[in-house]
Order: structure tokens, then sequence, then C-alpha cells
């Protein structure tokens, strides 16, 4: 078994051969193999020189803010992020490399990862929550919903914290990194993270309004004394000094309010298409 160090320094020194391109994705997101001391892993490689620039996001940036993310989730312990490292080098140069999440029995991930989909209007399944009504392909009447799932409700929470302006229902995956690893809830293309401004766009607002679950809070009060140990300088090595500051605004007012944000004004709140 690759334990998550290991399997960190295969994806960020490993040799990365690639295996193809990814075709629904925005930027030149490639699919390779990273291999090290005879152990290979599948990952995402997403070389800085293949972001498509962004009005809203200083240019060459992306990569870094994925890396960002990661290093969030780990903090919190929640495992909600692929391993995600920065590489110097690679075939297309500096980038970030992912590790690959495979659906549990190796075959088609299911959309939204199985916990968000889209309904029929109004048939939300038992145990699952609506979050709009909207008009789907052809104007047909649909409800966006999401499965009222705890490792959802903390991707919630964490988007809050990075301030993730695209979680989709394509960013929730469901399977495991490698094959000897546990099948859990992953979330991936951090990219639009950690702006100075509010941005936060998801489709996770099934709790809106409510209170944190007391052990997600603790999580959440304790990333903020890692903050102060050695998550801050991590993410300044990744971020503008502005947007580690803003960050820890962020997890301060959550702290503070200890409930799930209600959909603001003024900023797209839902991202359309939801997939
Ligand atoms: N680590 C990963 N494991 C498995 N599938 C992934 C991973 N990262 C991305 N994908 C898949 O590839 C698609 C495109 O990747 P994404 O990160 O969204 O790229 P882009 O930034 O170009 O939108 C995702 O929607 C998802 O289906
Ligand atoms: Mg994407």
């Amino acid at each position: 078994m690759v334990d998550a160090h290991h399997l960190r320094q295969v994806l960020a020194t490993g040799e990365l051969t690639i295996e193809g391109r990814l075709v629904d994705a925005s930027n030149a997101t490639l699919l390779a193999m990273a291999a090290l001391d005879g152990v290979e892993v599948a990952c995402v490689y997403k070389p800085t020189a293949g972001e498509r620039p962004l009005w809203d996001f200083p240019d060459g940036t992306l990569g870094r803010r994925e890396v960002a993310a990661y290093e969030v989730s780990s903090a919190l312990g929640w495992h909600l992020v692929p391993p995600t490292v920065w590489r110097e080098a690679g075939p297309f140069g500096p980038g970030m490399v992912q590790a690959w999440v495979s659906a549990e029995d190796g075959g088609e991930m299911p959309p939204g990862g199985g916990l968000v989909d889209v309904v029929g209007r109004g048939a939300v399944p038992d145990g699952w929550l609506e979050v709009v009504e909207a008009h789907g392909a052809g104007g047909r009447p649909v409800t966006l919903v999401h499965a009222d799932d705890a490792d959802l409700r903390r991707m919630c929470v964490f988007d809050v914290l990075v301030n993730n302006a695209d979680r989709k229902g394509g960013h929730v995956l469901r399977g495991r990194v490698e094959p000897d690893d546990e099948v859990r809830t992953y979330g991936v293309d951090h990219g639009v993270t950690f702006s100075e401004d509010e941005k936060l766009r998801t489709v996770l607002w099934g709790w809106a309004g409510e209170p944190l679950p007391e052990e997600d809070l603790a999580d959440v009060e304790r990333l903020m004394g890692e903050l102060d140990e050695r998550l801050e300088s991590r993410l300044r090595e990744l971020l503008a000094p502005r947007e580690v500051a803003r960050t820890r605004q962020r997890i301060g007012r959550l702290v503070r309010g200890a409930a799930y944000p209600l959909p603001g004004d003024g900023w797209p709140s839902l991202p359309w298409p939801a997939f």
C-alpha cells in the first residue's frame, strides 16, 4: 500500500507520462501516469502553460490555488481533495499534479459522484435536499438536488473556507485515489479559489443558514490553530499575501457565525449548467 506521503512523493518527483487529454476540461487538463521506483500512479497534470486566462484571477496562478486547496483540506483532516502537488518540471513545464480518483467498481463515475443530481421537477429522492428549480434541456422543468450526506456537508464548509467559485456537480467524485485506499467523496477542480473577493459559487446550498454540526465546527476552530502553526507559511508559498489574510478572515467568520452561509446577491451563487 502506498501511503499519502509516498503518493505525494511519486506525484511530485516521479516521471510523468501523458496518457491523454480530458475532453470536458476547459484548460489543458491531462491524464498522466507518474512513476517512481516501480510505483506507478494515475494522475491529472495541469501545466500552467495550458491555463485559459480568466478576467478575475491573475494569469498562471490556478494550479497553485489547487495545491493550496489540498493543503486546507489536509489540515482539516477531511481528505476532500485528492493528494495534489506542485511540480516545477514536467513534459509541458511547471504545473499541478493530482492523484486520479477511480470509481469504486473501476467503471464509469456517476454524475456528481452519485451525490448531486438533476431530477424531474419536485422528484426529490428521500434523504436528499432541494437546491433550486430550473429548466433543463428543451425547457424541461427540473430540480437540482444533492444528498444530505456528511462528506458533502464538509465539502460545503470547505468551499466556504477556500472561497470556491466553481463547485459544479461534475466536480464531486466518489471513488479511491489508488487501489488500496478507502472509497471517499472527493472534490476536484479548485483552480478558481482563494479570491480576495467573495465568489462562493456552488451547487451545495441544501443547508443554507443552518447551524454547522459541532464536530465540523471543532475542526474549523482547529484549522485556525493550524494557520498559526504551519499552514499560513505554506499558503504564503502558493497564494498572494492578501489572499492568505482573507482566508484567515473567512475562517474566523465561519467560527463566529457557526452556520452554513446563505447565497449572497451581487454574485451569481449557482454555477449553471450545474454539471
Ligand atoms: N483527480 C481527478 N480524478 C478523477 N477525475 C478527475 C480528476 N480531476 C478532474 N477529473 C475529471 O476531469 C474533468 C476535468 O477536470 P477539471 O479539473 O474540472 O478541469 P478544468 O479545470 O479544465 O475544468 C472533471 O470534471 C472530472 O470529471
Ligand atoms: Mg472543471
